[in-house]
């Protein structure tokens, strides 16, 4: 029988995961629908207990419901429960299991350009939902994680967090400081150029073998990458991460390796 998958969040329509799982069952003849489903935060009761009741064999969970999903969950993955955050559901015996994807999708779409994470540096820039998924992976792979932010509790937060499941961190305000001169590693993860607005920190004295990412996917370059260049860097863009995390649900919910350049493909197709 077919199965359907989705992801449900607010906004939706701009997701490219219904593009990138289709073009993947199509790729490999499965018989399989990915749909998205705009859910404001007072649905999400009834969302989840609905795509239960239609059968559906997972999902994946977008902004704002993150976390808010969990209470109506059975069990979280050592992921989910990493990064105290579910993006994808997958129902297995009747129960909805959580697991997150993000963290790991992270570290697959840059392990081709760090091959060593242990001992070294990473800068988060941000400290949101986003910047906390990467910060628990970066530091489980034994990274120290130095984070920045505009508020600098939440920062201190993120970096507690850290120091409880045993990874090494710190955390400083959101400028330019001596943290760019011994870098490996530079994350941006706030909203900051998802609408094409300037970047506000200078990146002047950044090492040159710092790998740059941004997290955001945008057809266009972003302020932030532009900048990194500039001083010599590598630079990443977030499609690796959505293709990833991405990857990681698929097998999750349906095992074997997914297709992964298929996949990519149709992520391409629809940024076009
Ligand atoms: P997400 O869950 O997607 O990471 P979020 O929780 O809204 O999103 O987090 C956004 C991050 O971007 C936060 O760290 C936020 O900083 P604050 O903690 O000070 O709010 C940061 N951010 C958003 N807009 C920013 C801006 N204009 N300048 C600097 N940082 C900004």
């Amino acid at each position: 029988m077919e199965k359907h998958f989705a992801v449900i969040g607010n906004p939706i329509e701009h997701s490219f995961s219904p593009a990138m799982h289709n073009a993947g069952y199509k790729h490999l003849g499965i018989d399989a629908i990915y749909h998205r489903f705009q859910v404001y935060p007072n649905s999400l009761a009834e969302a989840v207990y609905g795509l239960c009741a239609l059968g559906f064999a997972g999902w994946n969970v977008t902004l704002p419901h993150k976390e808010t999903i969990i209470p109506y969950l059975d069990t979280l993955t050592p992921q989910a429960r990493r990064a105290g955050a579910v993006n994808t559901v997958k129902i297995l015996d009747g129960k909805k299991i959580g697991h997150n994807t993000d963290g790991d999708g992270f570290i697959c779409s840059i392990e081709g350009e760090l091959k060593e994470f242990r001992d070294k540096k990473a800068v988060l820039l941000g400290a949101g939902g986003a910047s906390k998924g990467i910060a628990l992976a970066l530091a489980e792979k034994g990274m120290h994680v130095h984070i920045l932010n505009r508020t600098l509790q939440k920062a201190e937060e993120l970096v507690q967090t850290i120091h409880q499941k045993g990874g090494t961190g710190s955390f400083g305000e959101f400028r330019p400081g001596d943290w760019l001169e011994d870098v490996d590693l530079l994350v941006q993860t706030t909203p900051l150029g998802l609408k094409g607005e300037p970047f506000p920190l200078r990146l002047n004295g950044v090492a040159k073998k710092t790998l740059a990412v941004d997290i955001i996917v945008n057809v266009q370059e972003t302020a932030f990458l532009r900048e990194a260049k500039k001083q010599g860097c590598r630079v990443l863009d977030g499609t690796g991460m959505l293709l990833y995390q991405g990857a990681l649900a698929w097998e999750f919910w349906l095992g074997g390796k997914a297709p992964l350049e298929a996949m990519r493909k149709g992520l391409q197709d629809q940024m076009l």
